[in-house]
C-alpha cells in the first residue's frame, strides 16, 4: 500500500461497539484518558484494530485482565489485538493513555487555545485522543467524565452530574467518534432557551472567553432562528436538553457540528457593529445555521465512510443556503452563492485538483474538505430539488430522515431515497456525484414559422484520472422574453440528457430573447454567442433576478477581456449599468452586485478557458480602467446614490440596511477613481461601524493612500485579534500589486503576525494571494514568499499549510515564465524532508 485509501476497499467493521465510557484527567502536558469500550465480534476470527496516533499507552485490559505484550501489536497508527486473545462473545476493553494537549499545534484531537482545552475530531482526530475504531460507520453511545481545574467542563449530550473539579455528560444518541467534543476552560455563557415544536425546552449557551461576552447576542439569536427554521422548512426538531456553542480563537476550519456541543472559530461567533462587517454577520448566521442543521444531516444520519462526505456537507450547505435565503434576500443570496461557486469550485474543477463531489481515493482526507464537496455538493442537491419540485423534494427528504435515522449512509442510499420518492430513475443523475469537471454548455438558436428552437451541446473536459465524460442530466431552466420586454414563455425546466439535444417552443409571434439557466439551475458554464445589445436587454428586462445580474456580469467580463488587449470599454455596458444604478425599483443589494466588477481571478479564469494566456498585469489595468470609465460616465448618479444610501441611526445587521451600505460602498469604489479618495477618507474618519470603516480603509489602500488610515486602525484595534486579521488581509488584498509581496514580507515581521494562529496565517497569506496581480508578480517574489511560509507552517500545522497550497492550483492559466516559477516552488516544497502527508499529497497533485 502506498498510503492511499480507496472507496472500493470499504469493509464493515468486524465488531459492534455499543457504549463508550471516557474519563479525562486534564493536564496541559500529561492528560490521562481512560476508555472503556463495550465490544462484540460480528464474526469469529477477526483481529481487533483500534486507531491511535501519538498516544502513550499506559495500560490495556480486556474484561478486567491486563493483556500480555504478545496479545497485541502496537504501531505508529494503532493497536491490534490478536484474535486468539479475544473472547467469542461481547467483551470490554479498557485502555489508559497519556497525551499532551499543550504540545498539539496541529489543532487536531485535544489541544489548547489560550489556556482552554478543546477538541477537533473530524475527520480523524479522535485517534489522537484514545485508541478507538475511528471511522464514521462505528456509532456508539458516549458517557464522558471530565476531571480538571477549569470552572467550565463540557462534552456532548446532556449534563448528568457535576461537582468541584469534575463533570459528567451522557449523550443518548449513538454517534461516530468524529462528533465527540470536549471543552474545558474559564468561559462565560450568554444563555437563552428554545422550545421545540413538540414543546421540549432546550437551554442554549454561547460560551466565550471572559471579555468577549459583549459580542455574543447575534450568535444566540442565530441559534434560535436556525432551530425554528429547521422545524418549519424540514420538520426537524432539536433532540437534547441543552445546546452548547463554544468560540475558540485557534481553529483550523470554520466550525464543527459535534453533537450538542458545536465548536466554532471565534470569527464566526463574535460580532458587534464596531467590530464585524455586514458580511461577517451574514456568515455568522449562515454557519451557525450550517452546524445546527448538521444535527440531523450529519449527526443523526452520518456518513458510512469519508468518501461520502458530501452526503452531509453538500446537503447541509444546501440547507444553510436555503436558510440564509429565507432570512435575507433570496435573489441576492443566490447571486452571492454563484459568485463564490465560480470563484472557488469552478476554479478547482478547471485545475489539477479537480475531483468529484464523491472522490474514490485519497491519501489525506482533510485535503477533501473542498469547495467541490461542499458547494458543488450543494448545487447537486439543488438540482434534485429543481427536478422534483418543492413538494417532491420535501417528500424525499422526509423519507430520507425516516428511513435512515441513526444510520451511516452512502450516496447510493441518498439517490435511492429520491428514486423511491419520485418514481424516477436517477442513474444518470448520479454522475454529478462521481464525475469531476464543470460541463460546458453551448447553445444555438433558430426561429422558423413561430417555432423557436434551442439546441444545446454539453461537453466536459478530462480531469485527473477521468478521461471520459459521458453526458449528464442537466436541468436547464429557460424563459423567453418578447421583443417588447414582456415574458412570453415563463420558466420551464428542460431536462437535457444527451450530448446534443434540441428543445422547441411553438406558437410564438416573434423571435424571443431567451433567458437560459435561470436561477443558475445547474453548475455549468454556459457559452452563448450573443450581442452586447441582447445582454443589455436582459439586464434591463429579465424577470429572473439571477439572469438579470448574469447578463450584466457577462457583459462586464467580456468588456474586461477585450480591454486586456487594448479595446475601449463597451459603451453598451457602460450605459446599461448606468440605467441600473439609479433604478429605485431594484433592490440596493442587487444594484451593488451589478456595480461590482468581476474579480481579476475570475477574468483570468475566463481568459484561460477560452484557450488564451492570462496576463495578470493587463487584467489589473483593464479592471482599473473600466472602473474609471464607469465613474467618469456616471459620476453624478454615483455621487447622488452614495449620498442617498447613507443610513442615519444605529447600525442594524438586517439585510435591508446591509444592502444600502453595500451599494454605498460600491459607488464609493468607483468614485474613488475620480476624487482621489476624498470621500473614502471622510467616511473612514466618520464611520461608526466596521462595514464602512473597513470598506473605506480598503479603498484608501487601493488608491495608494492608506498609510495614515492603516496606522490609525492598527492603534485602535491592536487588542482585537479578529479585527486585526482584517487589517492584515485588507491591505494585502487591495494594495497596488507591485507592492504586495514586499508588504507581505514586511507584515510577516510585525509582532502581531502570530503565525501559528490559523486565522492570522490565513489573513496574511490569503490577503497576498487575493491580490491577483501582486501574488502573480512576474519575478516570482509572491510565489517564493508564499512557499517559504508553507514550508515553515507545515511541521506545525499541516492541515492549514495544505489547504493554503491551493493558491497554486491556477498555474496553467499563465505564461511560461510564471508557470515555471510556480512549478519550481512546488518542487521545492515537495523536496522538503519530512513533509506532512497533507502537504505532500497536495504538491503531488498540484504538480500533476
Ligand atoms: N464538518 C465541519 C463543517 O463543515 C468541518 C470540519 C472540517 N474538519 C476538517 N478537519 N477538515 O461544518
Ligand atoms: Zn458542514
Amino acid at each position: 500500500m502506498d498510503g492511499t485509501t480507496y472507496l472500493s476497499d470499504y469493509r464493515p467493521y468486524p465488531f459492534t461497539l455499543s457504549t463508550v465510557s471516557l474519563t479525562f484527567r486534564l493536564a496541559p502536558r500529561a492528560t490521562r484518558v481512560t476508555a472503556r469500550l463495550a465490544l462484540a465480534p460480528r464474526a469469529a476470527g477477526a483481529p481487533l484494530h483500534l486507531d491511535g496516533e501519538e498516544l502513550k499507552l499506559i495500560s490495556l485490559a480486556l474484561d478486567g485482565a491486563a493483556l500480555a505484550p504478545a496479545d497485541y501489536l502496537l504501531t505508529e497508527t494503532g493497536l491490534t489485538i490478536h484474535p486468539a486473545a479475544l473472547p467469542e462473545g461481547p467483551f470490554t476493553l479498557e485502555t489508559e493513555v497519556e497525551i499532551a494537549p499543550e504540545a498539539n499545534t496541529a489543532l487536531e484531537g485535544l489541544y489548547m487555545s489560550k489556556g482552554m482545552y478543546c477538541t477537533q475530531c473530524e475527520a480523524e482526530g479522535f485517534r489522537k485522543i484514545t485508541f478507538y475504531p475511528d471511522r464514521p460507520d462505528v456509532m456508539a453511545r458516549f458517557h464522558v467524565r471530565i476531571e480538571g481545574e477549569a470552572p467550565v467542563l463540557l462534552s456532548n449530550g446532556n449534563p448528568v452530574g457535576a461537582g468541584k473539579g469534575w463533570a459528567e455528560w451522557d449523550d443518548p444518541w449513538p454517534k461516530p467518534a468524529y462528533l465527540f467534543a470536549l471543552v474545558a476552560g474559564e468561559l462565560v455563557a450568554t444563555s437563552g432557551t428554545f422550545t421545540t415544536m413538540s414543546g421540549r425546552k432546550a437551554d442554549l449557551n454561547v460560551w466565550v472567553r471572559p471579555g468577549d461576552e459583549d459580542r455574543t447576542d447575534y450568535a444566540l439569536g442565530a441559534i434560535q432562528r436556525s432551530m425554528k427554521w429547521d422545524e418549519e422548512a424540514f420538520g426537524r426538531e432539536y433532540d437534547l436538553d441543552v445546546f452548547n456553542l463554544v468560540a475558540v480563537d485557534d481553529f483550523n476550519m470554520g466550525a464543527m457540528e459535534n453533537k450538542g456541543l458545536n465548536i466554532f472559530n471565534s470569527k464566526l461567533v463574535l460580532a458587534s457593529p464596531e467590530t464585524a462587517t455586514d458580511l461577517d454577520y451574514e456568515r455568522i448566521e449562515g454557519v451557525i445555521g450550517h452546524e445546527y442543521f448538521h444535527n440531523w444531516t450529519g449527526d443523526r444520519i452520518t456518513c458510512r465512510d469519508w468518501f461520502q462526505l458530501c452526503l452531509k456537507e453538500g446537503l447541509t450547505v444546501f440547507r444553510d443556503q436555503s436558510f440564509t435565503s429565507d432570512m435575507r434576500l433570496g435573489a441576492v443570496k443566490r447571486i452571492e452563492d454563484v459568485i463564490a461557486l465560480r470563484a472557488r469550485q469552478f476554479r478547482e474543477d478547471a485545475g489539477p485538483l479537480a475531483h468529484p463531489p464523491r472522490p474514490d481515493h485519497y491519501r489525506e482526507i482533510n485535503n477533501f474538505y473542498t469547495s467541490t464537496v461542499y458547494e458543488k455538493g450543494a448545487e447537486v442537491v439543488r438540482m434534485l430539488q429543481t427536478l422534483l419540485g418543492p413538494d417532491g423534494f420535501r417528500a424525499a427528504m422526509d423519507l430520507y430522515f425516516e428511513r435512515h435515522d441513526g444510520q451511516a449512509c452512502t450516496i447510493e442510499d441518498w439517490i435511492k431515497v429520491f428514486e423511491d420518492a419520485s418514481g424516477r430513475d436517477l442513474g444518470q443523475f448520479k454522475r454529478w456525484y462521481t464525475d469531476a469537471g464543470t460541463p460546458h454548455l453551448t447553445v444555438t438558436e433558430t426561429f422558423e414559422n413561430g417555432t423557436y428552437t434551442l439546441e444545446f451541446t454539453q461537453d466536459t473536459k478530462p480531469t485527473p484520472g477521468q478521461a471520459e465524460k459521458p453526458p449528464r442530466l442537466i436541468p436547464i431552466a429557460v424563459g423567453l422574453i418578447g421583443p417588447n420586454g414582456d415574458e412570453v414563455v415563463p420558466t420551464r425546466v428542460l431536462e437535457m440528457t444527451e450530448a446534443r439535444q434540441s428543445f422547441a417552443f411553438e406558437g410564438l409571434g416573434a423571435k424571443p430573447v431567451p433567458s437560459i439557466l435561470r436561477g443558475f439551475s445547474a453548475p455549468v458554464v454556459l457559452e452563448r454567442q450573443t450581442s452586447p445589445a441582447e445582454q443589455a436587454f436582459l439586464l434591463a428586462n429579465d424577470t429572473d433576478p439571477f439572469n438579470r445580474w448574469e447578463a450584466g456580469r457577462s457583459l462586464a467580463r467580456e468588456t474586461l477581456i477585450a480591454m486586456t488587449t487594448g479595446a475601449a470599454p463597451d459603451v453598451e455596458y457602460l450605459d446599461a449599468v448606468g440605467g441600473l444604478i439609479a433604478d429605485e425599483s431594484a433592490d440596493p443589494a442587487f444594484r451593488a452586485l451589478v456595480l461590482r466588477l468581476p474579480t481579476e481571478d475570475e477574468i483570468a479564469q475566463a481568459i484561460a478557458a477560452s484557450g488564451k494566456v492570462a496576463d495578470p498585469d493587463a487584467i489589473h489595468a483593464a479592471r482599473e480602467a473600466l472602473m474609471q470609465a464607469l465613474a467618469a460616465r456616471h459620476e453624478a448618479t454615483l455621487a447622488a446614490t452614495f449620498d442617498a444610501c447613507a443610513l442615519p441611526g444605529a447600525y442594524r445587521p438586517e439585510a435591508a440596511d446591509a444592502g444600502r451600505r453595500s451599494l454605498r460602498l460600491a459607488c464609493l469604489a468607483l468614485l474613488g477613481t475620480l476624487d482621489g479618495g476624498a470621500r473614502a477618507a471622510a467616511l473612514f474618519d466618520s464611520a461608526t461601524n466596521m462595514t464602512e470603516s473597513l470598506g473605506a480603509l480598503g479603498l484608501l489602500v487601493a488608491q495608494g493612500k492608506g498609510e495614515a488610515a492603516l496606522a490609525t486602525f492598527r492603534a485602535r484595534w491592536q487588542e482585537n485579534a479578529l479585527v486585526m486579521d482584517k487589517w492584515f488581509t485588507t491591505q494585502l488584498a487591495l494594495c497596488p500589486p507591485a507592492e504586495a509581496a514586499d508588504r507581505a514580507a514586511r507584515l510577516a515581521e510585525d509582532p502581531l503576525f502570530t503565525w501559528k494562529n490559523p486565522n492570522r496565517f490565513r489573513a496574511l497569506m490569503g490577503g497576498l494571494s487575493a491580490n491577483h496581480a501582486g501574488f502573480h508578480r512576474a519575478d516570482g517574489a509572491g510565489y517564493r514568499f508564499y512557499a517559504d511560509w508553507l514550508i515553515r507552517l507545515d511541521p506545525v500545522n499541516p492541515q492549514t499549510a495544505a489547504r493554503m497550497s491551493t493558491a497554486f492550483e491556477t498555474r496553467a492559466r499563465y505564461d511560461a515564465g510564471r508557470q515555471a516559477k510556480i512549478r519550481a516552488e512546488l518542487e521545492r516544497i515537495a523536496a522538503v524532508e519530512g513533509l506532512s502527508r497533507d502537504l505532500s499529497e497536495m504538491t503531488a497533485r498540484l504538480l500533476g
